[in-house]
């Protein structure tokens, strides 16, 4: 008995796997780079608020020793411990959002059909594009009010990253990338606007095609679109579409069925 021959190219379940791996290998750096700070700002607190409770815990024994009221100084600590407790606190805050949307995104398969918020979803994925950003990038959040959607939320967040990653990549230096979402008949229209160099014109019939780049080598991989256009339109019945004008920017619309068709047709 012959066994079948196996393909030689990935089939591109596989691509997207592979294309994932690397992204979470991009990623992971930009994201110790991101929680380096506010661990080294927790750390440097900590010194200080060890060195002020010896100072704080030799006056009150002083005022316990003689009888009388803690001393000015001793409020003034205070104060200044509750100060540094709450920069920790945001500094602990950051760290738990970046790791948050790291998990999100590292989930081993494609997981369930499940019903998600989709404004959920691209917060938690902003977390970690929010790593490629840094401060040269300013971010809009207008989430409309909508219904969550039956889909695969890791490949959901997959698109949202890719498009919020190619955002942040079109901006040479400063510029903005909204982030809207409403309602539209039976899906759920996610916008991504960047205030990028936009698309040439000779270029766009050729974006979603695999390997496509205009990034340098090494750099861009040419396959996140190809795998966004495949997760929305062919995993999840949708449609993925952009207005791009050269030197302005570009828009990434993508609509996602509220109901996913297969499983309306599975009912019926
Ligand atoms: N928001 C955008 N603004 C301008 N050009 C874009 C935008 N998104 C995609 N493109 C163009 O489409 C090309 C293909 O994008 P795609 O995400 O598939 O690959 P890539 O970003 O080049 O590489 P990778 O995603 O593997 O890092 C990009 O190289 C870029 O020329
Ligand atoms: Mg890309």
């Amino acid at each position: 008995m012959t066994e079948q021959a196996k393909p030689a190219v990935a089939d591109s379940r596989q691509l997207s796997e592979l294309y994932r791996m690397a992204s979470v290998g991009r990623l992971t750096a930009k994201v110790v780079h991101e929680i380096n700070t506010p661990i080294g700002s927790i750390r440097s607190n900590n010194e200080v608020l060890g060195r002020w409770l010896d100072t704080l815990s030799k006056l009150l024994a002083d005022s316990i020793e003689k009888g009388t009221a803690p001393p000015a100084k001793a409020v003034d600590i205070l104060d200044t411990l509750k100060s540094l407790a709450a920069v920790d606190k945001l500094a602990c805050d950051r760290i738990s959002s970046v790791i948050r949307g790291l998990k999100t995104f590292v989930r081993v398969n494609e997981g369930q059909l499940g019903r998600m918020d989709l404004n959920d979803l691209l917060r938690d994925t902003l977390k970690l594009a929010g790593c490629e950003y840094r401060r040269r990038i300013s971010l809009v959040e207008d989430y409309g009010e909508i219904p969550e959607v039956e889909c695969f939320p890791q490949l959901m967040s997959q698109v949202f990253l890719n498009l919020l990653v190619n955002a942040g990549q079109a901006i040479e230096n400063e510029g903005t990338v909204t982030v809207k979402t409403s309602v539209e008949d039976a899906c759920v229209h996610v916008a991504i606007t960047d205030t990028g160099k936009g698309i040439a014109p000779e270029h766009r019939a050729r974006i979603f095609s695999p390997g496509f780049t205009t990034k340098p080598v090494g750099e861009g991989t040419g396959l996140g679109l190809a795998i966004t256009r495949e997760i929305v339109v062919d995993t999840h019945l949708g449609t993925i579409d952009f207005d791009s004008v050269p030197g302005q920017g570009t828009t990434f619309h993508v609509r996602i069925p509220i109901e996913h068709p297969r499983s309306i047709s599975k009912q019926s």
